[in-house]
Protein backbone atom coordinates (compact mmCIF):
# COMPACT_ATOMS: atom_id res chain seq x y z
CA UNK A 1 0.00 0.00 0.00
CA UNK A 2 3.00 2.08 0.76
CA UNK A 3 4.08 1.87 -2.79
CA UNK A 4 0.65 3.16 -4.00
CA UNK A 5 0.98 6.13 -1.68
CA UNK A 6 4.04 6.99 -3.01
CA UNK A 7 3.07 6.64 -6.44
CA UNK A 8 0.02 8.91 -6.23
CA UNK A 9 1.98 11.51 -4.35
CA UNK A 10 4.16 11.31 -7.03
CA UNK A 11 1.74 11.52 -9.69
CA UNK A 12 0.43 14.92 -7.86
CA UNK A 13 3.78 16.36 -8.65
CA UNK A 14 3.61 15.65 -12.59
CA UNK A 15 3.13 18.94 -14.45
CA UNK A 16 2.40 16.70 -17.52
CA UNK A 17 -0.23 14.49 -15.69
CA UNK A 18 -1.74 17.70 -14.21
CA UNK A 19 -2.11 18.53 -17.49
CA UNK A 20 -4.18 15.57 -19.15
CA UNK A 21 -5.53 13.72 -16.35
CA UNK A 22 -8.67 15.95 -15.58
CA UNK A 23 -9.56 15.68 -19.12
CA UNK A 24 -10.32 12.27 -18.59
CA UNK A 25 -14.03 11.44 -17.28
CA UNK A 26 -13.37 8.61 -14.92
CA UNK A 27 -10.62 10.70 -12.91
CA UNK A 28 -13.68 13.83 -13.26
CA UNK A 29 -16.33 11.76 -11.57
CA UNK A 30 -13.52 10.27 -8.94
CA UNK A 31 -12.80 14.29 -7.92
CA UNK A 32 -16.41 15.13 -7.94
CA UNK A 33 -16.89 12.81 -4.34
CA UNK A 34 -14.38 15.44 -2.62
CA UNK A 35 -15.48 18.82 -4.66
CA UNK A 36 -19.01 19.96 -4.26
CA UNK A 37 -18.48 21.71 -7.47
CA UNK A 38 -15.17 24.43 -9.10
CA UNK A 39 -17.04 27.93 -9.17
CA UNK A 40 -17.42 30.28 -5.82
CA UNK A 41 -21.33 30.04 -6.27
CA UNK A 42 -20.74 25.62 -5.54
CA UNK A 43 -18.54 26.22 -2.41
CA UNK A 44 -20.92 28.90 -0.58
CA UNK A 45 -23.69 26.41 -1.72
CA UNK A 46 -22.36 23.97 0.42
CA UNK A 47 -21.38 25.88 3.42
CA UNK A 48 -25.11 26.98 3.44
CA UNK A 49 -26.06 23.58 3.66
CA UNK A 50 -23.71 22.06 5.86
CA UNK A 51 -24.39 25.62 8.28
CA UNK A 52 -28.32 24.03 8.67
CA UNK A 53 -26.55 20.93 10.21
CA UNK A 54 -24.51 22.70 12.58
CA UNK A 55 -21.17 22.63 10.74
CA UNK A 56 -19.17 25.33 10.03
CA UNK A 57 -16.91 25.78 6.52
CA UNK A 58 -13.39 26.16 5.99
CA UNK A 59 -13.10 27.41 2.26
CA UNK A 60 -10.04 26.95 0.38
CA UNK A 61 -9.48 27.81 -3.67
CA UNK A 62 -7.07 25.28 -4.60
CA UNK A 63 -4.27 25.91 -6.02
CA UNK A 64 -0.58 25.97 -5.44
CA UNK A 65 3.31 26.90 -6.08
CA UNK A 66 1.77 30.06 -8.39
CA UNK A 67 5.00 31.33 -10.42
CA UNK A 68 3.74 34.64 -11.32
CA UNK A 69 3.40 37.48 -9.78
CA UNK A 70 0.03 38.56 -11.76
CA UNK A 71 -1.60 35.13 -10.53
CA UNK A 72 -0.95 35.18 -6.95
CA UNK A 73 -2.21 38.97 -6.87
CA UNK A 74 -5.13 37.66 -8.71
CA UNK A 75 -5.68 34.52 -6.42
CA UNK A 76 -5.47 37.52 -3.32
CA UNK A 77 -8.35 39.46 -4.92
CA UNK A 78 -10.11 36.26 -5.39
CA UNK A 79 -10.08 35.38 -1.52
CA UNK A 80 -10.95 39.30 -0.83
CA UNK A 81 -13.79 38.99 -2.88
CA UNK A 82 -14.95 35.85 -1.37
CA UNK A 83 -14.07 37.05 2.38
CA UNK A 84 -16.90 39.99 1.48
CA UNK A 85 -19.46 37.06 0.31
CA UNK A 86 -18.89 35.24 3.12
CA UNK A 87 -19.89 38.04 5.48
CA UNK A 88 -22.86 39.30 3.47
CA UNK A 89 -24.11 35.82 3.63
CA UNK A 90 -23.49 35.64 7.48
CA UNK A 91 -22.29 32.31 7.26
CA UNK A 92 -19.89 30.24 9.62
CA UNK A 93 -16.90 29.95 7.33
CA UNK A 94 -13.42 30.69 7.38
CA UNK A 95 -10.79 30.76 4.69
CA UNK A 96 -7.88 28.47 4.39
CA UNK A 97 -5.12 29.59 2.21
CA UNK A 98 -1.61 28.11 0.61
CA UNK A 99 1.32 30.24 1.09
CA UNK A 100 2.54 29.09 -2.30
CA UNK A 101 -0.47 30.38 -3.80
CA UNK A 102 -0.15 33.57 -2.28
CA UNK A 103 3.72 34.10 -4.26
CA UNK A 104 6.16 32.38 -1.56
CA UNK A 105 7.70 30.41 -4.43
CA UNK A 106 8.38 34.45 -6.09
CA UNK A 107 9.49 36.67 -2.83
CA UNK A 108 8.18 36.22 -0.03
CA UNK A 109 7.53 40.28 1.29
CA UNK A 110 5.02 39.89 -1.48
CA UNK A 111 3.21 36.90 -0.41
CA UNK A 112 3.56 37.76 3.40
CA UNK A 113 1.76 41.42 1.93
CA UNK A 114 -0.78 39.32 0.27
CA UNK A 115 -1.57 37.70 3.76
CA UNK A 116 -1.93 40.57 5.50
CA UNK A 117 -4.41 41.82 3.24
CA UNK A 118 -6.29 38.55 3.63
CA UNK A 119 -6.10 38.85 7.03
CA UNK A 120 -7.14 42.30 7.52
CA UNK A 121 -10.72 41.48 5.38
CA UNK A 122 -11.15 38.39 7.57
CA UNK A 123 -10.60 40.59 10.76
CA UNK A 124 -13.14 43.21 9.20
CA UNK A 125 -15.89 40.91 10.35
CA UNK A 126 -15.42 42.37 13.64
CA UNK A 127 -15.77 45.87 13.09
CA UNK A 128 -18.42 46.25 10.75
CA UNK A 129 -21.11 44.22 13.30
CA UNK A 130 -20.90 41.18 10.95
CA UNK A 131 -20.65 37.33 12.49
CA UNK A 132 -17.34 37.39 15.28
CA UNK A 133 -13.92 37.82 14.05
CA UNK A 134 -12.81 35.47 11.37
CA UNK A 135 -9.57 33.44 11.69
CA UNK A 136 -7.80 33.53 8.57
CA UNK A 137 -6.18 29.84 8.39
CA UNK A 138 -2.91 29.27 6.40
CA UNK A 139 -2.45 25.13 5.19
CA UNK A 140 1.01 23.49 5.71
CA UNK A 141 2.99 22.22 2.33
CA UNK A 142 5.52 20.08 2.14
CA UNK A 143 8.64 19.94 4.62
CA UNK A 144 10.39 22.66 2.42
CA UNK A 145 7.84 25.61 3.16
CA UNK A 146 6.86 24.42 7.44
CA UNK A 147 10.26 26.98 8.67
CA UNK A 148 9.15 29.95 5.89
CA UNK A 149 5.37 29.30 6.79
CA UNK A 150 5.61 29.07 10.14
CA UNK A 151 7.91 32.74 10.29
CA UNK A 152 5.01 34.22 8.22
CA UNK A 153 2.84 32.91 10.56
CA UNK A 154 4.71 34.40 13.66
CA UNK A 155 4.97 37.97 12.12
CA UNK A 156 1.41 37.87 10.98
CA UNK A 157 0.42 36.79 14.58
CA UNK A 158 2.51 39.62 16.41
CA UNK A 159 -0.39 41.70 14.92
CA UNK A 160 -3.34 39.95 14.32
CA UNK A 161 -4.75 37.74 16.48
CA UNK A 162 -7.29 36.41 13.77
CA UNK A 163 -4.59 33.80 12.18
CA UNK A 164 -4.32 30.19 12.04
CA UNK A 165 -1.86 27.93 10.92
CA UNK A 166 -1.96 23.82 10.20
CA UNK A 167 1.01 21.67 11.76
CA UNK A 168 1.89 18.03 11.06
CA UNK A 169 1.55 15.28 13.15
CA UNK A 170 3.94 13.19 10.91
CA UNK A 171 6.93 15.69 11.30
CA UNK A 172 9.04 14.68 13.96
CA UNK A 173 9.78 18.46 14.59
CA UNK A 174 6.12 19.37 15.28
CA UNK A 175 6.29 18.92 19.19
CA UNK A 176 8.66 21.59 19.38
CA UNK A 177 6.92 24.08 16.98
CA UNK A 178 3.96 23.03 19.18
CA UNK A 179 5.66 24.12 22.43
CA UNK A 180 6.21 27.71 20.54
CA UNK A 181 2.90 28.13 19.17
CA UNK A 182 1.08 27.55 22.46
CA UNK A 183 3.50 30.43 23.76
CA UNK A 184 1.96 32.41 20.89
CA UNK A 185 -1.81 31.27 22.02
CA UNK A 186 -2.07 30.94 18.57
CA UNK A 187 -4.37 29.19 16.46
CA UNK A 188 -3.90 25.62 15.53
CA UNK A 189 -4.91 22.87 12.99
CA UNK A 190 -3.61 19.76 13.48
CA UNK A 191 -3.03 17.24 10.92
CA UNK A 192 -1.51 13.93 10.20
CA UNK A 193 0.18 15.69 7.05
CA UNK A 194 -0.51 14.64 2.99
CA UNK A 195 2.49 14.57 1.75
CA UNK A 196 5.36 12.49 1.03
CA UNK A 197 8.38 12.85 3.28
CA UNK A 198 11.72 11.23 4.06
CA UNK A 199 11.92 9.22 7.59
CA UNK A 200 14.46 11.55 8.67
CA UNK A 201 12.02 14.35 8.99
CA UNK A 202 8.89 12.45 8.88
CA UNK A 203 7.88 9.22 10.99
CA UNK A 204 7.20 6.95 8.13
CA UNK A 205 4.82 4.22 10.34
CA UNK A 206 0.97 5.37 10.17
CA UNK A 207 0.84 3.86 14.02
CA UNK A 208 3.95 6.39 15.18
CA UNK A 209 2.18 9.43 13.24
CA UNK A 210 -1.19 8.33 15.02
CA UNK A 211 -0.12 8.41 18.45
CA UNK A 212 2.19 11.86 17.51
CA UNK A 213 -1.27 13.19 16.39
CA UNK A 214 -2.92 11.95 20.04
CA UNK A 215 0.08 13.04 21.82
CA UNK A 216 -0.04 16.39 20.13
CA UNK A 217 -3.77 16.91 20.61
CA UNK A 218 -3.37 16.43 24.26
CA UNK A 219 -0.47 18.84 24.26
CA UNK A 220 -2.89 21.73 22.29
CA UNK A 221 -5.84 20.91 24.35
CA UNK A 222 -4.04 20.73 27.73
CA UNK A 223 -4.42 23.41 30.92
CA UNK A 224 -1.30 25.35 29.71
CA UNK A 225 -2.34 25.71 25.98
CA UNK A 226 -6.07 26.44 27.16
CA UNK A 227 -4.55 29.69 29.65
CA UNK A 228 -2.85 30.67 26.75
CA UNK A 229 -5.76 31.12 24.29
CA UNK A 230 -4.92 28.46 22.21
CA UNK A 231 -7.39 27.51 19.80
CA UNK A 232 -7.21 23.66 18.82
CA UNK A 233 -8.66 21.92 15.75
CA UNK A 234 -8.23 18.65 15.04
CA UNK A 235 -8.45 17.54 11.77
CA UNK A 236 -9.02 14.12 11.30
CA UNK A 237 -11.55 11.25 10.07
CA UNK A 238 -9.91 8.56 12.21
CA UNK A 239 -12.39 7.22 13.91
CA UNK A 240 -10.62 5.94 16.90
CA UNK A 241 -8.52 8.94 17.36
CA UNK A 242 -11.34 11.04 17.27
CA UNK A 243 -13.16 8.89 20.31
CA UNK A 244 -9.80 8.91 22.33
CA UNK A 245 -9.60 12.69 22.18
CA UNK A 246 -13.29 12.71 23.47
CA UNK A 247 -12.85 10.15 26.25
CA UNK A 248 -9.38 11.93 27.37
CA UNK A 249 -10.76 15.57 27.15
CA UNK A 250 -14.30 14.51 28.96
CA UNK A 251 -11.55 13.03 31.55
CA UNK A 252 -10.04 16.46 31.58
CA UNK A 253 -12.84 18.00 32.44
CA UNK A 254 -13.07 20.29 29.07
CA UNK A 255 -16.10 21.19 28.02
CA UNK A 256 -17.86 19.51 24.62
CA UNK A 257 -17.99 22.96 22.92
CA UNK A 258 -14.06 23.93 23.27
CA UNK A 259 -13.25 20.50 21.13
CA UNK A 260 -13.18 21.34 17.46
CA UNK A 261 -12.91 18.82 14.92
CA UNK A 262 -13.15 19.32 11.08
CA UNK A 263 -13.08 16.63 7.92
CA UNK A 264 -12.66 17.35 4.58
CA UNK A 265 -15.68 17.50 2.10
CA UNK A 266 -17.52 13.79 1.35
CA UNK A 267 -15.42 12.19 3.85
CA UNK A 268 -17.19 10.69 6.94
CA UNK A 269 -20.51 12.78 6.37
CA UNK A 270 -22.02 10.83 9.13
CA UNK A 271 -19.77 11.38 11.67
CA UNK A 272 -19.53 15.23 10.54
CA UNK A 273 -23.13 15.45 11.20
CA UNK A 274 -22.89 13.51 14.82
CA UNK A 275 -20.17 15.22 16.20
CA UNK A 276 -22.62 18.64 15.58
CA UNK A 277 -25.59 16.68 17.27
CA UNK A 278 -23.27 15.89 20.09
CA UNK A 279 -22.25 19.07 20.84
CA UNK A 280 -18.90 19.44 19.48
CA UNK A 281 -17.74 21.76 16.94
CA UNK A 282 -17.77 20.32 13.53
CA UNK A 283 -16.43 21.77 10.79
CA UNK A 284 -15.92 21.29 7.30
CA UNK A 285 -12.92 22.16 4.76
CA UNK A 286 -15.02 22.65 1.27
CA UNK A 287 -12.44 22.85 -1.86
CA UNK A 288 -13.50 24.68 -4.80
CA UNK A 289 -11.44 25.85 -8.29
CA UNK A 290 -10.57 24.28 -11.38
CA UNK A 291 -6.81 23.43 -10.09
CA UNK A 292 -7.79 20.23 -8.18
CA UNK A 293 -5.75 17.70 -9.71
CA UNK A 294 -2.12 17.60 -7.55
CA UNK A 295 -5.52 18.00 -4.20
CA UNK A 296 -7.31 14.98 -5.77
CA UNK A 297 -3.85 12.63 -5.53
CA UNK A 298 -3.47 13.38 -2.56
CA UNK A 299 -7.06 12.09 -1.43
CA UNK A 300 -6.24 9.22 -3.38
CA UNK A 301 -3.30 8.52 -1.70
CA UNK A 302 -4.82 8.96 1.74
CA UNK A 303 -7.89 5.74 1.42
CA UNK A 304 -7.07 2.52 -0.52
CA UNK A 305 -11.02 2.91 -0.75
CA UNK A 306 -10.85 6.04 -3.06
CA UNK A 307 -8.55 4.15 -5.60
CA UNK A 308 -10.99 1.24 -5.94
CA UNK A 309 -13.47 3.67 -5.94
CA UNK A 310 -11.66 5.27 -8.82
CA UNK A 311 -10.98 2.18 -10.97
CA UNK A 312 -14.48 1.31 -10.75
CA UNK A 313 -15.50 4.76 -12.40
CA UNK A 314 -12.88 3.95 -15.10
CA UNK A 315 -15.24 0.60 -15.70
CA UNK A 316 -17.91 2.50 -15.97
CA UNK A 317 -17.01 5.33 -18.87
P1 LIG B 1 -6.10 8.49 8.11
O1 LIG B 1 -5.42 8.75 6.81
O2 LIG B 1 -5.50 7.49 9.04
O3 LIG B 1 -7.58 8.10 7.81
C1 LIG B 1 -8.47 7.60 8.78
C2 LIG B 1 -9.69 7.04 8.08
O4 LIG B 1 -10.41 8.12 7.48
C3 LIG B 1 -9.36 6.10 6.90
O5 LIG B 1 -9.25 4.79 7.31
C4 LIG B 1 -10.52 6.33 5.97
O6 LIG B 1 -11.61 5.56 6.41
C5 LIG B 1 -10.87 7.79 6.19
N1 LIG B 1 -10.20 8.65 5.22
C6 LIG B 1 -9.10 9.42 5.40
N2 LIG B 1 -8.79 10.09 4.29
C7 LIG B 1 -9.70 9.73 3.38
C8 LIG B 1 -9.92 10.09 2.04
N3 LIG B 1 -9.15 10.96 1.40
N4 LIG B 1 -10.98 9.52 1.40
C9 LIG B 1 -11.79 8.64 2.03
N5 LIG B 1 -11.62 8.27 3.30
C10 LIG B 1 -10.61 8.81 3.97
N6 LIG B 1 -2.64 18.09 5.25
C11 LIG B 1 -1.54 18.87 5.14
O7 LIG B 1 -0.43 18.35 4.96
N7 LIG B 1 -1.65 20.24 5.24
C12 LIG B 1 -2.85 20.86 5.50
O8 LIG B 1 -2.91 22.09 5.58
C13 LIG B 1 -4.01 20.04 5.65
N8 LIG B 1 -5.23 20.57 5.94
C14 LIG B 1 -6.29 19.75 6.24
C15 LIG B 1 -7.50 20.30 6.72
C16 LIG B 1 -8.53 19.46 7.10
C17 LIG B 1 -9.81 20.06 7.63
C18 LIG B 1 -8.37 18.04 7.01
C19 LIG B 1 -9.47 17.11 7.44
C20 LIG B 1 -7.20 17.52 6.52
C21 LIG B 1 -6.17 18.35 6.13
N9 LIG B 1 -4.97 17.81 5.65
C22 LIG B 1 -3.87 18.64 5.51
C23 LIG B 1 -4.88 16.38 5.24
C24 LIG B 1 -4.31 15.50 6.35
O9 LIG B 1 -2.93 15.75 6.51
C25 LIG B 1 -4.47 14.00 6.03
O10 LIG B 1 -3.77 13.70 4.86
C26 LIG B 1 -5.92 13.55 5.85
O11 LIG B 1 -6.77 14.19 6.74
C27 LIG B 1 -6.03 12.02 6.07
O12 LIG B 1 -5.62 11.68 7.36
P2 LIG B 1 -6.63 11.29 8.55
O13 LIG B 1 -6.24 12.11 9.74
O14 LIG B 1 -8.02 11.46 8.14
O15 LIG B 1 -6.25 9.82 8.95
Amino acid sequence: MNLIRSALLKASESAWLREQAPRLGFVRRGAQRFLPGESVDDALAAARRLAENNIATLLTHLGENVCDCAEAASVTEDYLKLLDRIRAAGLPSEVSVKLTQLGLDLDRDFCYANLLKLIERSNAFHSTGGPAVKTLWIDMEQSAYVESTLDLYRRARQTYANTGVCVQAYLRRTEKDVEALIALGASVRLVKGAYSEPPEIAFSRKSDVDQNFLRLAKTLLGADARRAGVRAVMATHDLKLIARIIDWAAQEGIAKDQLEFAMLYGIQRAEQLRLAQDGYRSGVLVSYGSYWFPWFMRRLAESPANVFFLIRNLFSD
